[in-house]
């Protein structure tokens, strides 16, 4: 949802102001560096307080950047997400990633191209398929229980990223993550780069050598996409029979026109799931454990349903989707800490939003954060709830931690099963417990809303239960 301005965009949005016809909404009108500083680095401060000062549908602008006209209220979120894939694109509004990604990522793409590679994606994400990954799931996180040490502090969203990027690598690309390959270190590299903010302004993209971050990124990228395509190549000689990881599907997938996806092709979109995938989910369970930890009545009710489904202590992943309650921890977490503060869009034509005629090229920003936290939709909007989502249908224009339309979460049904999964896992043999006087806060992480210092948090034994 950071867009950087086009030469074409920046020439429509110069003419319509010099016709003195401002079609956009106002906003604030602190100097743009202040403002992309605000953004970046104090963003829920941000996103709130232009709120505030400036009601529901702002324009900000920020330096080098499309201006982003923003929207939560759901009647203006509908109208966006019912919109038509080629009126609304938001490939384009996601551009900052294709450095990250690749040209062929589905995350960059609009119209024809984007429906495509969504088509070729969708099949291994499905419902059914979670079932083939649940073993690796709950087998990730007892390994890495078995590294945390009990009652000292641990920065929970580094046990949470090795859970998370193990699953992904094996399920996902079918490798070990414990396997010390060039690849595995590599892949984590070119992650690390992303925790930079400041690397996705395209400002600062500039190659000054092997030593500057960005000369760095490009170099290691480079290497990165050698070592996929060589991984690609061997596994297309291998046979993929009986194998369930999601590049085996690929692998398996033909276009429209019946021909096989390109290495380039599916090498972009590993790189997608696994930038889109790894990050996101190890925060969600980090703010997930963090309010299991703060919640003591919450915290009671989820481990006596644990205890009852799981007596044994041995968690079935085929059994997860019927603990109702942990089911609602998991979506009460993303509507109080939406880890995608917001999604975006490009108008491809003059459209009427919101009572505002805008015209094309216009940014549009329907943010997550501001609708999850509106008093008119969810009453004590900052109070953790998970009875909100028991026995409710909700809309989708109230809560979309995973945006929506056709351009919604692919691995939506994977994230929330692989939080089920990974908690039960944990709360079986740990119990999460604050650290006195710690503050703990959000903050920007690359594209992500994270707790600050990682989440630091001890993890006590379940004494009634099997130590591990
Ligand atoms: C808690 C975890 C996750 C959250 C909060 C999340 C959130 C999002 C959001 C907000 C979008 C943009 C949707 C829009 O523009 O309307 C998105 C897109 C996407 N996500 Fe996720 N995601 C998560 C996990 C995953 C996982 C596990 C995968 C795959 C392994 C994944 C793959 C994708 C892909 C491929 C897209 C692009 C879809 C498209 O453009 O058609 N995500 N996600």
């Amino acid at each position: 949802m950071l867009n950087p301005l086009t030469a074409k965009a920046a020439a429509r949005v110069g003419r319509t102001r010099r016709k003195g016809r401002t079609h956009l909404p106002p906003g604030p009108g602190a100097p743009g560096a202040l403002q992309l500083l605000s953004f970046l680095y104090e963003p829920v401060a941000f996103l709130r307080s232009v709120r505030a000062s400036h009601g529901e549908v702002v324009t900000i602008e920020l330096p080098g950047m499309w201006p982003l006209v923003q929207m939560s209220k759901p009647e203006h979120v509908e109208a966006i997400l019912k919109g038509g894939a080629r009126e609304l694109h938001a490939g384009e509004a996601n551009q900052l990633l294709e450095p990250f990604l690749g040209s062929y990522s589905v995350l960059v793409l609009d119209d024809d191209a984007h429906l495509e590679q969504r088509r070729l994606l969708l099949p291994p994400f499905r419902g059914e398929r979670m079932k083939a990954y649940g073993e690796a799931m709950r087998d990730a996180t007892s390994s890495a229980l078995e590294r945390v040490a009990t009652h000292t502090v641990t920065v929970t969203q580094s046990v949470t990223q090795q859970i998370t990027l193990d699953v992904i690598l094996q399920t996902v690309f079918g490798i070990d993550a414990d396997a010390d390959d060039e690849l595995v270190r590599l892949l984590v590299g070119t992650l690390r780069a992303l925790d930079d903010p400041s690397l996705l302004v395209r400002h600062f993209q500039r190659d000054l050598g092997p030593l500057s971050p960005w000369g760095r990124f490009l170099r290691r990228r480079a290497r990165v996409r050698e070592l996929l395509e060589q991984m690609i190549r061997r596994r297309r000689g291998q046979s993929n029979e009986g194998r369930v990881d999601v590049l085996a599907a690929l692998l398996q997938a033909t276009h429209s026109d019946g021909t096989p996806m390109s290495d380039e092709e599916i090498r972009d979109e590993l790189m997608t799931m696994l930038v889109a995938g790894h990050e996101t989910t190890a925060t969600a369970l980090s703010w997930a454990l963090y309010r299991i930890a703060l919640h003591e009545d919450v915290r009671s009710r989820l481990l006596a349903e644990i205890d009852e489904a799981f007596p044994d202590g041995v968690v079935d992943p085929d059994r997860i989707l019927e603990l109702e309650y942990l089911t609602a921890v998991a979506k009460e977490t993303l509507r109080i800490h939406p880890i995608v503060p917001g999604i975006g869009r490009v108008l491809k034509e003059p459209r009427r939003v919101a009572g505002w005629e805008l015209p094309a090229e216009t940014v549009i920003g329907c943010s997550i954060l501001l609708a999850h936290f509106d008093p008119a939709i969810w009453p004590e909007p900052r109070r953790f709830d998970p009875e909100r989502f028991i026995g409710q249908r909700i809309s989708p224009y109230r809560y979309f931690p995973f945006g929506g339309g056709i351009r919604r979460c692919i691995g939506e049904a994977f994230a929330l099963y692989e939080m089920r999964v990974v908690l039960a896992t944990l709360l079986t043999r740990r119990v999460p417990q604050l650290v006195a006087g710690q503050r703990y806060t959000t903050k920007r992480r690359n594209l992500t809303l994270s707790p600050s210092g990682g989440m630091p948090l001890t993890f006590g034994t379940r004494s009634a239960r099997v130590a591990a």
